[in-house]
């Protein structure tokens, strides 16, 4: 898969501006606060139709306008795709080779991409929610039954935590098991999928962490909570679950059982990492599971993804960074750094130097 063009319009802080993108190595200088990473994220949303720095896309919006466009032009092994977002402060529309798609899954998958940055630290040491979100924007870019589980299973929990929150305690006990019965088949899928993801993710993430740390330490995921069986299995459990915490849920007023509360447990050398590593240990931990998903990616889709190196060499050790190079090379790979670190980069490659959202001819 490759990016060839990208057009950014009202775009964060750029007003119009095209990058010609080449195979292999891609480098974005520049100061700080110039539009590197905006440009890596506006790559990363056409893949995802997120980012992982946005709540709310209208802050993709440039100040003072009121919608933003991001156009690519890719190619992949079936021929070449464009893909187009156009973003307003309420809604946004999708479009693969000019044709609107009415659903967001139907625009994933189109292109991949791995996105690797100083803030993927938080993916070791933070709280659950950020492994949730690499989970679900990773296996979404793989599984378009994924993310339409996912979409419909956030649905219905939004709409049973509104019943929970009803003060007619009679009608919600009558009312929950209804809910309960399409959110847990929703459930069992996420489940079921995070699963098999995490298990291939483990097997390679233990891989690129042997290589990094020249087999020093070891990495291993799983989910946290078992989950052994078939669909149908996993469902009739989280139904028998929910029940038992019907009296909880109502005093809480939301959901405390299901997907939306799971998380990765991270062993490095045989303890729990999560909370608990250093920072060099997080910092190779988290590029392992990047290096990983870029693997199952291919793997599963015969195709490279773009990879995405945002602010990230300069984090690394020499010796690391230069295996970081060695394994990606025939990626393409879209780098940022500042312009006093391009000098590193020796070898033939497409350097674009960024200033104020404009490229610097
Ligand atoms: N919605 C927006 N409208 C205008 N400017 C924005 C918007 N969002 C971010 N910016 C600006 O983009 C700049 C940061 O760009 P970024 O790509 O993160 O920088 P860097 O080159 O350091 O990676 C900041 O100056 C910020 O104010
Ligand atoms: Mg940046």
């Amino acid at each position: 898969m490759l990016v060839k063009k990208l057009t950014l319009k009202n775009f964060r802080n750029y007003e119009e501006e095209t990058f010609e993108f080449q195979d292999g190595l891609n480098i974005l200088t520049g100061k700080n606060a110039q539009g590197k990473t905006n440009c890596a994220e506006a790559v990363f949303y056409l893949c995802t139709g997120s980012s992982l720095r946005i709540r709310h896309d209208r802050q993709l919006i440039r100040s003072g306008e009121t919608s933003a466009y991001i156009g690519a032009a890719a190619e992949s092994r079936y021929g070449g795709v464009t893909l187009e977002a156009s973003i307003f402060e309420n809604r946004r529309e999708l479009r693969v080779n000019g044709n609107k798609v009415a659903r967001t899954v139907d625009f994933l998958g189109n292109m991949r991409s791995v996105f690797f940055s100083p803030g993927e630290l938080r993916l070791i040491q933070d709280g659950p929610d950020e492994r949730r979100r690499f989970l679900n924007l990773s296996i979404s870019q793989t599984s378009r039954d994924y993310a339409s589980a996912l979409l419909r299973y956030n649905r219905i929990l939004d709409q049973r935590n509104n019943l929970l929150k009803e003060h007619d305690v009679q009608t919600v006990l009558e009312t929950l098991p209804v809910w309960d019965e399409q959110l847990a088949h929703y459930a069992a899928r996420i489940a079921a999928k995070r699963r098999d993801y995490l298990a291939d993710l483990s097997a390679y993430a233990g891989e690129a962490h042997a290589f990094l740390t020249e087999g020093q330490e070891t990495l291993v995921l799983s989910p946290d909570r078992e989950t052994r069986g078939s669909e149908e299995e996993i469902a009739e459990k989280l139904k028998k679950e929910l029940a038992r915490n019907y009296e909880r849920d109502l005093r809480l007023g939301f959901t405390s059982v299901g997907p939306h509360r799971d998380d990765i447990k991270i062993a490095l050398n045989g303890t729990d990492a999560r909370g608990f590593c250093s920072q060099g240990q997080a910092r190779t931990a988290a590029l392992a599971m990047k290096l990983a998903e870029v693997e199952i990616f291919t793997k599963l889709s015969g195709e490279t993804p773009v990879l995405i190196l945002d602010d990230v060499m300069s984090e690394l050790d020499l010796p690391r960074r230069k295996k970081l190079l060695a394994r990606v090379r025939g990626l393409q790979c879209i780098l940022t750094c500042t312009h006093a670190e391009r000098v590193l980069y020796k070898e033939a490659c497409n350097k674009i130097r960024i200033h104020g959202g404009k490229i610097v001819p």
